[in-house]
């Protein structure tokens, strides 16, 4: 999606970008390349050994980025208010994270332990979530961020089978779901569980929430925010905050009634009103762009 982000940033020399998925620092460098010779990066990440990639491949634009280890739910305390002319999100995780069976994402790579952790420092791990949370709440968190339709069934073969030997390993927790929902069809039946323990690892939706603010804080006018999401429970998030940022009224309280509205310029506009997917061929170099949704936003 390198080609579409920059479509939608429009970077250009002497502006001033933040990229607050920084990874191995693909996105960065291009934005950095396509600035030159003036324009400036401001990069974070909440993994220590992407950072250390990033730092290798952005070395020959030394001067013009600065990088550090964050959340992106702190970017508003960091970045002065109205500095900056693009945001790029890239959510989720990396391939380096994905591919590292210590880092405990995966259930495809090899057996790992349990841990899902983006920042190292933190102390929750995924075996924490899945030894400890009760029936209920673990089949509320692959409900709400796995969108899991068996959550109960699963959440349920979990406390049980836990009972005899708690979890240890990602393989553990992979075997015990194909226990419970044998294969069928093209996804894996441990996606969804995966997808939402990480979520909640990483408490990942709330942090988004936050940085979709610190958009509307950080950026001058005409500054644009592009955000990738790769699954529904965040692209709602995001295609959600876009809707209520271009609407052009507010109303009281949790519902819009059309009496009460207060009109009001609308704080940012849609860049395109669909979400841009990657073409074929970039899925075909890259399987897991597959469900990449690309949306971008404008202050106005
Ligand atoms: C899909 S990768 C980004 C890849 C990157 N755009 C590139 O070109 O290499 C997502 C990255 O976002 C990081 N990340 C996810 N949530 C984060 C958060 N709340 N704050 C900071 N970084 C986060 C992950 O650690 C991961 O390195």
């Amino acid at each position: 999606m390198v080609a579409a982000v920059l479509d939608a940033l429009r970077p250009r020399p002497g502006g001033r970008y933040v990229d607050a998925t920084v990874g191995g620092g693909g996105h960065a460098e291009a934005i950095l390349q396509a600035s030159s010779p003036d324009g400036f990066l401001y990069g974070c990440d909440r993994d220590a050994s992407a950072l250390e990639a990033a730092a290798q491949r952005l070395a020959p634009y030394a001067g013009r980025y600065e990088l550090r280890q964050a959340n992106f739910s702190e970017l508003a305390g960091w970045i002065e208010g109205a500095s900056c002319d693009g945001l790029l999100l890239d959510l989720g995780v990396s391939s380096m994270q994905l591919d590292r069976p210590e880092r405990g994402f995966s259930f495809q790579a090899e057996e790992g332990p349990l841990d899902m952790r983006m920042d190292a420092r933190q102390a929750l791990t995924a075996a924490d979530l899945v030894n400890n949370l009760d029936e209920s709440e673990l089949a509320r968190i692959f409900r709400k961020y796995g969108e899991e339709p068996q959550a109960r069934r699963m959440a349920r073969g979990i406390v049980q089978a836990r009972a005899r030997e708690r979890f240890r390993t990602t393989g553990e927790l992979v075997k015990l779901i194909e226990s419970l929902a044998p294969r069928s069809g093209k996804r894996h039946p441990a996606t969804r569980v995966f997808q939402a323990l990480r979520i909640a690892v990483n408490n990942e939706m709330e942090a988004l929430s936050s940085a979709l603010a610190a958009a509307c804080t950080i950026l001058k006018p005409g500054g644009r925010l592009a955000v990738i999401t790769f699954h529904s429970v965040e692209d709602r998030i995001v295609k959600n905050f876009g809707r209520e940022q271009t609407r052009e009224y507010t109303f009281p309280g949790e519902v819009d009634v059309p009496e009460l509205r207060q009109p009001r310029k609308a704080p940012m506009k849609w860049v395109h009103r669909k979400a841009i997917q990657p073409d074929e061929s970039e899925v075909a170099e890259n399987p897991r762009a597959r469900s990449a949704q690309l949306r971008a936003l404008e202050k106005t």
